[in-house]
């Protein structure tokens, strides 16, 4: 018998980074001595506190609850700690009902436009950007229409070049910034022309925060939620990922809107059972003693970056020193043809190094490559020295 499995198996595209993890795996294969910097998964570990709160609560022989569905039975303190984290962070105020507690980020950004979106809708996801927006408007049968970050706008959404149809019919806009993979940030004033565009065209911002945490040099990234009147038209999702350096734990929340909310709830309700208990007390702590725990962890990132950017300008590239994000993004040396998949099959041929070309994460990611920070400083250092022979080679 030959199973028949559903159309939209055929529309997702082939997942980036399953992609890269196969093409590593080959060239191990053929001998080759590969170092990475393709995945964004940080290596640094997690705090000692969290870990201290996570031991504790998982063997808290008091808590009756402890191993127990997370949704049933979930922990006050994590909502408690995210708002505790934006009323210091960005002096935004969220009621209990602006939180819904989410397993990372990934999970809910894919589930949320079961929420909002009906077969055949519409709704706008940057290109290049995050490729679980697309997917989950996939799995929810509905359609993308991308709109392009351009190096000449700084890599931010133009909203005035959004046609106006466009406008009219779609029912959500991502934003990401600190943005991956292009390292843009976004002010305020950007984010209350996004809220703008939202409330002129009925739209829903969702606005990604994956890396509102990872930030450099004194920069502060501003919430989307700080704008007057954001949470009628806006949510945004944080990850304690890779501002924590958890991405193995899930943990994470969406906050804003209260429709939406209550949408994620019911979806979620219905499709998964929550995160462990003890990583949610886990996650609370680290939200607590956020002031504490991130300026070591992003003075790292800041030296990577800084080994990085200065090795590339040595040799040929002109790259400003990204504000946020843990990444580096490039553009492809000329004699590639603004090939991303060229330049990455050919570094990676040549001297073992994996890099992701842009196009993977979408038409107008062509012509750039990303660099992940989330490797030690020797593994960067010779990764890029590489990177380096092979621009200079004829
Ligand atoms: C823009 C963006 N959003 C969300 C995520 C998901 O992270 P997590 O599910 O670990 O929160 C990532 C991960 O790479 C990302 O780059």
């Amino acid at each position: 018998m030959e199973i028949q499995v559903a159309e939209r198996l055929r529309k997702l595209p082939p997942y980036l980074f399953a992609d890269l993890r196969r093409k590593i795996a080959a060239a191990r294969e053929r001998g080759v001595k590969v170092i990475s910097l393709g995945i964004g998964d940080p290596d640094q570990p997690t705090p000692d506190p969290v870990i201290d709160e996570l031991c504790r609560a998982v063997r808290d022989v008091n808590d009756p609850n402890r191993h127990r569905y997370g949704c049933d039975v979930p922990v006050p303190d994590f909502p408690r700690a995210v708002r505790d984290f934006y009323k210091r962070r960005y002096g935004v105020a969220l009621a209990d009902d602006q939180v819904v507690a989410t397993s990372g980020s990934k999970d809910a950004i894919a589930a949320f436009p079961l929420s909002i979106l009906n077969p055949g809708d519409l709704a706008i996801a940057p290109s290049p950007g995050y490729p679980t927006w697309n997917i989950g408007h996939v799995c929810a049968n509905a359609v993308t229409y991308y709109v392009p970050l351009l190096r000449e706008n700084k890599f931010l959404v133009d909203f005035d070049a959004i046609p106006r149809e466009v406008c009219r019919l779609a029912k959500i806009l991502w934003l990401s910034y600190p943005n991956n993979p292009t390292t843009a940030v976004a002010n305020l004033e950007f984010f209350k022309r996004a809220v703008e565009f939202g409330r002129q065209n009925n739209i829903l911002i969702a606005h990604d925060s994956a890396y509102s945490e990872n930030t450099y040099d004194g920069y502060r990234s501003p919430s989307i939620l700080q704008v007057e009147g954001a949470d009628e038209v806006a949510v945004e999702f944080f990850s304690l990922s890779k501002a924590f350096n958890m991405t193995g734990w899930r943990a994470g929340c969406m906050v804003g809107n209260r429709s939406a909310v209550v949408g994620l709830r019911t979806i979620k309700e219905n499709i998964d059972n929550g995160t462990l208990r003890a990583i949610q007390f886990a996650a609370a702590k680290a939200l607590d003693l956020a002031e504490q725990l991130l300026p070591p962890i992003n003075a790292v990132y800041q030296r990577r970056r800084d080994i990085v950017v200065d090795a590339l300008n040595a040799s040929g590239w002109s790259l400003e020193k990204p504000k946020g994000t843990i990444y580096i993004w490039a553009a492809v040396p000329e004699k590639f043809g603004g090939s991303s998949a060229a330049f990455a099959a050919e570094l990676l041929e040549k001297t073992g190094v994996v890099v992701t070309p842009g196009l993977g994460y979408g038409q107008w990611g062509e012509g750039f490559f990303r660099i992940s920070l989330t490797y030690p400083d020797d593994v960067i250092r010779e990764a890029v020295g590489r990177i380096r022979e092979l621009r200079n080679a004829e």
